[in-house]
Formats: C-alpha cells, structure tokens, sequence
C-alpha cells in the first residue's frame, strides 16, 4: 500500500459563532501515526470530518499527498473511517460486513463482468482471499460465519476495523474507537491496533481525548484547545518539552504542578524563590531567567521529579531541600499521590508507596532540576524553550 500525506493549511471551520477549528496548520507524514487530543469541544472531530469530506472548511486548504481535496467527494478521497458508534450491519454476518464496502467498489468498478460469468467468479474469490487475510489478521477468522449481536464489545471492534482495513485506504481515520471497550479490552485493542498500523503502514489520524491513549499510540501527537493548536511533537517532546502551561497539565498524571515563583539574584545568578525557599537552578535555565530578575514565573514540576532524602536517585540533579508539609496521603498500589503543602502552595508529589509518610509530617523535598519547567505567568508560554 503506498502512504499517503496529509496536509490542513490554515484551515478554519466555523458553526455561526462558534470556530471549532481555528486556523489549523498541521503535516502529518506518509505512513505516520498521528493522535489529536484535547478536551471535548476543542474541535478534534471536526477536524477528521474536515479531511474526510463530511464538513466543508470555511478557509484554508486540506491536501492528501500533492491533490487539494477540498472540492472532492469524500467517496473520492479514499479514506477509512472507524468512529466510536461503528455501526455493524446488524442482519449481515461478519464475513458479508466486512466484504459489502469491497463488493460495492469491485461491481461498481467492472458491472459489465457481471456479464461474464467468468469474470465475477474471480472478483468474488479476489474479495474472499482479501477478506479471510484481514480477519485472519485481526484473528476473527473463526467469527465470520456469526452476526454482530452474537458478539461481544471488543470482537465487533474489530470487525469495524476489519472493514476499514480491508479496503486498502490511503488514509485511516478513526475517531475514539475504542471508548466502548472496558479498560483491559481497551488496552490489548491498543496495543493490537498500533502493531497492525506499524505493519499496514497506512496515514492515520487518530483522535482522543485522552492523554495516556495519546503517549502510546501516536508517532506524534497534536494537543488542540478550543479550536487551536498548542503543540506538535513526539510524545517525549510533548511530555519532556510542554509548550505551555496547559500542554504541561494536559499530558501526564497527576497533572504537573504549577507553582508561583519569584525571580531573584542569589549568588550573581537568577534563582527562583518558592516561599521561603531558594532554589538555584540549572545553567540554561538561569540564562532563560535573565530578562526575569524581579518578576513572577510560574515552577512546572511533575509529581514524579519530586523526591525525598530516602527515594532520590542518585544520578539525580537536585535541588536544596524545600520545606513542605504533607497534606493527604492518596494510595494507589505501589505509590501514593502524597498531597504537600508548600508556604500555602499546594503540590502533589508522586512517591514509592515503600517510603511511609504520614499526614501532618513535614517532608523536606527535592526537586528534579533538570525537569523543571519555567513558564510565563500571564502568557502560561515556555520560558526558553
Ligand atoms: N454541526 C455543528 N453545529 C454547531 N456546532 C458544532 C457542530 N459540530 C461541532 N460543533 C461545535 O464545535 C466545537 C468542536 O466540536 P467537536 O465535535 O469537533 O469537538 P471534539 O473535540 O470532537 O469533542 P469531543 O471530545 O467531545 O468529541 C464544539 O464547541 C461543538 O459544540
Ligand atoms: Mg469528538
């Protein structure tokens, strides 16, 4: 199968007042596996329905490889859709479900074959091969003689993707399909999924709203908010590099900590001062902080760069100790999400449930230098990239 890129060029959809999409610029490689997410309403949906033809843009361009398709018939963009409401032809069997798309092109393609009986006996044994390799793939061979409603949430998922699959589009664009599933169907589902598309290959976009589906699955990932695009990146990028305040908060969890901080000159260098605490930090971030002496920024820090005396790693860079107290204790297996109080600010460190702490104790804590995020108070943008 050749892959396909896929191309939005500033596009903008507008609803009367609404803009669910909001000047979209995104290029998504041949082949690559692309997650959308963000918070419902941010325009995910809208955006897919975009590429796939069933919304017209109101500005801008949508290409799939070098052809502008905004003026072509979604039957015509050759693209797959899996939606979260797959709906199954509930009176055909699973092998008719998964044949009927291939059936229509074929005959649609070749009715003059039908003419020759020859001919529409090789059409038929082409669909059966293509179909039994899909399910076969998909290892719902042993199903395909049943009906849908004889079958359970995450085999009719299947079939769904069975069905998409089977067509050999350029593109597969699936929209949450795998929120029907429970969580543990939904997980080998996912990780079935991002195996089968790594091997088939195809373009694909794939929108959710949540942040973990996203890490896993995507080549990159493009984090939206109320129409507008916050970031692209691999996952790492997203994760390691958050563009601003509200990718930082978005992706992982518990989400990271905001802390409002104060710039100050410690030692001839910038340094932040949290309450009572100061903190020197890092070379490159202290070179960030120049234009910042004096003002306020806002301290990213993940729950799990937060340690103790008794669980840092070794080969961490730490900060000084920083007086905090602990608030709630919140387990949850082998951690506890250790709610802290620090002067008044509140932060959530993530901690080896091994390490016994109780409410009320004070806990001094150390901070992971390296991972320290430093943001812009009014903007929420990176400070220094
Ligand atoms: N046909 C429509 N008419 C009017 N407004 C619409 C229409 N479709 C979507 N919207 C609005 O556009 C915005 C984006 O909707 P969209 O369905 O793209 O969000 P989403 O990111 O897919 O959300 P969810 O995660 O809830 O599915 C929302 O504010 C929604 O109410
Ligand atoms: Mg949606």
């Amino acid at each position: 199968m050749t892959a396909e890129s896929v191309r939005f060029e500033q596009v903008t959809k507008r609803f009367g007042a609404v803009t669910a999409v909001n000047n979209l610029t995104l290029h998504i490689q041949p082949g690559e596996f692309m997650v959308l997410v963000g918070p419902s309403g941010c325009g995910k949906t809208t955006a897919l329905r975009m590429l796939a033809g069933l919304e017209d843009p109101t500005a801008g361009e949508i290409y799939i490889g070098e052809r502008c398709v905004n003026d072509v018939s979604p039957r015509d963009r050759d693209i797959a859709m899996v939606f979260q409401n797959y709906a199954l032809y509930p009176h055909m069997r699973v092998y008719d479900n998964i044949a009927f798309g291939l059936r229509l092109r074929e005959l649609k393609g070749a009715l003059w074959q039908l003419t020759h009986l020859g001919e529409a006996r090789a059409i038929k044994q082409r669909i059966d091969a293509r179909v039994r390799q899909v399910a076969q793939m998909l290892e719902i061979e042993n199903l395909l003689h049943r009906l849908p409603k004889e079958l359970s949430g995450g085999q009719r998922q299947r079939v769904a993707l069975a069905r998409a699959i089977v067509r050999q589009p350029k593109v597969f664009l699936m929209d949450e399909p795998l929120s029907n599933l429970d969580a543990k169907l939904r997980d080998q589902t996912r990780a079935e999924l991002k195996k089968l598309q790594e091997r088939l290959g195809v373009t694909t976009i794939y929108v959710t709203h949540d942040q973990k589906e996203a890490m896993t699955l995507g080549t990159r990932i493009a984090v939206m908010k109320d129409g507008v695009l916050q970031q692209v990146g691999t996952p790492e990028a997203v994760y390691f590099r958050p563009a601003n305040t509200f990718v930082a908060t978005f992706v992982g969890a518990p989400p990271m900590n905001l802390l409002q901080a104060r710039v100050v000159e410690h030692d001839g260098k910038p340094a932040l001062r949290l309450g009572g605490n100061t903190i020197a930090v890092l070379e490159a971030q202290a070179r960030a902080l120049t234009q910042w002496v004096g003002k306020p920024v806002l301290m990213g820090v993940r729950p799990q760069d937060i340690y103790t005396d008794r669980t840092a790693p070794p080969d961490a860079i730490l900060s000084e100790p920083i007086h905090a107290v602990v608030d709630v204790v919140e387990p949850h297996g082998d951690r506890n999400d250790v709610h802290l109080l620090i002067d008044g600010a509140t932060a959530i460190a993530q901690l080896s449930a091994r390490v016994k702490v109780s409410e009320g104790e004070p806990l001094p804590i150390r901070l992971h230098l390296e991972y320290l995020h430093l943001f812009n108070p009014e903007t929420g943008d990176a400070i220094g990239g």
